[in-house]
């Protein structure tokens, strides 16, 4: 089992192996990445190892992991719907798309459900233009969706997740 103690020092081994790249930004970014990635999202406790590590001001690092809309700073759940809001999206129907799932999922932009299994994100264009409207999950782009697919999808991910549950309570 990782530890939190085994997940510290993993990230300070990770910030020493890149502390001779020059481009601070992208260095920072590559570390936020790396948190995100083993965490799910970009907690305050690491940003503060991060700043002490460093020796730059939390305040920075704040500024930076907002900046980029890919970094989660709250909890996600372990499905990551992100909506294309993107021109060619949105002209296709995105919000209709984006929308049924606020319906099925009773959460808002930005939120996550109670059981944990889905955050709902808007993201600008994912690059897949030629096949919008597109979603993604956790990084898999879906494109021509429609409200329908979307919501058929959304419950087999819920019925294999549950299957999953009842598989590992036996
Ligand atoms: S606008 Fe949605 S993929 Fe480009």
């Amino acid at each position: 089992m990782i530890t939190e103690k085994d997940k510290k020092s993993a990230l300070l081994e990770f910030i020493d192996n890149y502390r001779e790249k020059d481009n601070f930004e992208s260095y920072l970014i590559a570390v936020l990445h790396r948190v995100q990635e083993v965490n799910g999202y970009v907690d305050e406790a690491s940003m503060d190892l991060i700043a002490h590590a460093m020796g730059i001001p939390t305040a920075r690092i704040y500024g930076v992991a907002t900046f980029y809309h890919f970094f989660n700073l709250k909890p996600v759940g372990k499905y990551i719907i992100s909506v294309c809001m993107g021109t060619a999206c949105f002209v296709k129907g995105a919000n209709a798309i984006a929308d049924k799932i606020k319906e099925i999922l009773n959460i808002e932009t930005g939120e996550t459900t109670k059981d944990g299994l889905f955050t709902l994100q808007e993201a600008r264009c994912l690059g897949a233009c030629g096949q919008a409207p597109v979603l993604m999950i956790n990084n898999k782009i879906h494109g021509r969706m429609t409200p329908k697919k979307t919501a058929d999808m959304i419950k087999k991910i819920k019925r294999n997740a549950l299957k999953q549950k009842v598989q590992g309570q036996r």
